[in-house]
């Protein structure tokens, strides 16, 4: 089953008012990634390519693009907000040609997963249904639209917004998870046929649904096998539920591909992270996207590993050490209250602490090089562009001002000068 010929609408539009934000919603990040980023993500996961994926803007419409990248996306413009149905609405103009089946999805749910995606349009080809959507049974449906089945039959009848909902409509555990298939270009009709007579004065998306099954279409249900999936972000708190079900995805990903996390309640770790077998991340640790760490390395406590990162085998990073854009060689060691930024490290390089490589002069990120078998004492600074020969060591407080220290020399002193060797 594939996703080859469907288009795809995604809604990223609203403000998302229960932010209380001045950033759209959907750019609220969730492990250093924007909302949308994972629905996108997703939807690259499931087959759809971009050049197929249209996005509606609408608030803080150029950051939203800006944040969804330039790789062939649509955008679609929403000026006024006047909800979800009206959204999809403006598709139209760009579908005008196609017949076939829109998938439509919600910019604000990042844990869709690409199998359940596939679930949806499984059921849509096979029961041969005019529309499908996602729904999900969760304990506290607040907020959610509900799914009122028929009592007879538990078929689809109706979905209920909140807003508009009876006390025993809010009873209903069953909520709409925002993912749909529809069958263009008749669900424009639909569409346009949409009212806005409701609590919010806004043009439904699931009022079209509403008015496809009241007229006698085929309209049917998947349950999402995961109900924490369905999960849509509305408010801050949001966030961190969103926040932890992948947290906790992603390290026990590790865990199962070799890794000893100590505690997972205190480690972070970013989606696309490679670490290797017999690897030990100790308590309180954040790992950006992208870090690549070898096996057998030990990280923390308390070390962060930022973007560019990368530890060769049996490197190990310790208390308070902050990583950033370096590659870390084999056997060396950064245990205790350093800065690497920007670095190359050989191998068997021992870091004292206290190093910091003074990276920045205000204008442009400089490199360190330490060549192999480098040797830093407590306190160095090293102010970059600077590279340090194989086996070069430095003394406690050290400043290594820039240019090259040639190999097996010692340096010490602010500025750092090469010591007199007795030979
Ligand atoms: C929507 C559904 C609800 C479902 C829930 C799932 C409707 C009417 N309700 O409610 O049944 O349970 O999602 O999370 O669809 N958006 C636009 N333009 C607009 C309004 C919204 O693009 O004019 C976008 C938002 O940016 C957001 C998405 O649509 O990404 C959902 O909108 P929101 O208003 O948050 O809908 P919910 O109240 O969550």
């Amino acid at each position: 089953m594939s996703f080859e010929r469907v288009q795809t609408v995604v809604l990223a539009a609203g403000r998302g008012v229960r932010m209380k934000s001045n950033r759209p919603k959907v750019l609220h990040e969730v492990l250093g990634l924007p909302l949308i980023r994972y629905v996108l993500g997703t939807l690259t996961e499931a087959g759809i390519e971009p050049s197929r994926t249209m996005i509606v803007v609408g608030f803080e419409r150029d950051r939203v693009r800006a944040a969804c990248g330039e790789e062939g996306y649509r955008y679609l413009e929403q000026n006024e907000l006047r909800g979800t149905g009206d959204a999809v609405l403006r598709a139209q103009a760009l579908l005008t040609n196609f017949e076939g089946e829109l998938l439509v999805i919600n910019g604000d749910q990042p844990l869709i997963s690409a199998k359940t995606l596939h679930l949806v349009l499984e059921a849509h080809r096979s029961l041969k249904a005019e529309a499908t959507f996602l729904s999900a049974c969760i304990e506290d449906p607040k907020g959610y639209g509900r799914v009122v089945r028929d009592k007879e039959s538990g078929r689809f009848a109706r979905i209920v917004e909140e807003a508009d909902a009876s006390p025993a409509e809010k009873s209903i555990a069953e909520i709409n998870a925002g993912v749909y298939i529809f069958r263009a270009p008749a669900i424009f009709d639909v569409l346009s046929r949409v009212t806005c007579d409701n609590r919010k004065n806004e043009y439904y998306l699931t009022h079209g649904l509403n008015l496809l099954a009241s007229g006698g279409a085929k309209v049917e249900i998947v349950r999402c096998p995961d109900p924490g999936e369905a999960f849509g972000v509305s408010n801050r708190r949001d966030l961190v539920v969103a926040t932890n079900f992948l947290r906790w995805k992603i390290l026990e990903q590790h865990m199962d591909k070799g890794v000893t996390v100590i505690d997972p309640s205190t480690t972070y770790i970013e989606g696309d992270v490679q670490i290797g077998w017999d690897t030990v991340i100790q308590p309180f640790c954040v790992i950006r996207r992208g870090v690549v760490v070898g096996g057998r390395c030990e990280v923390g406590p308390f070390a962060h590993l930022r973007a560019g990162t990368i530890l060769e085998d049996h490197a190990e990073i310790g208390n308070f050490v902050e990583v950033k854009k370096s590659r870390i060689g084999a056997r060396s060691k950064a245990k205790h209250l350093t800065y690497l930024g920007d670095a190359v490290v050989g191998r068997d390089v021992n870091i004292g602490a206290g190093t910091i490589t003074a990276n920045f002069d205000g204008v442009r990120k400089n490199e360190t090089i330490l060549e192999d078998e480098v040797q830093t004492g407590s306190n160095t600074v090293l102010v970059a562009p600077v590279r340090l020969g194989r086996g070069v060591k430095t003394g406690a407080g050290a400043v290594v001002l820039k240019g090259a220290v040639p190999p097996g020399e010692i340096v010490v002193g602010v500025p750092a000068k090469s010591m007199r060797r007795k030979r």
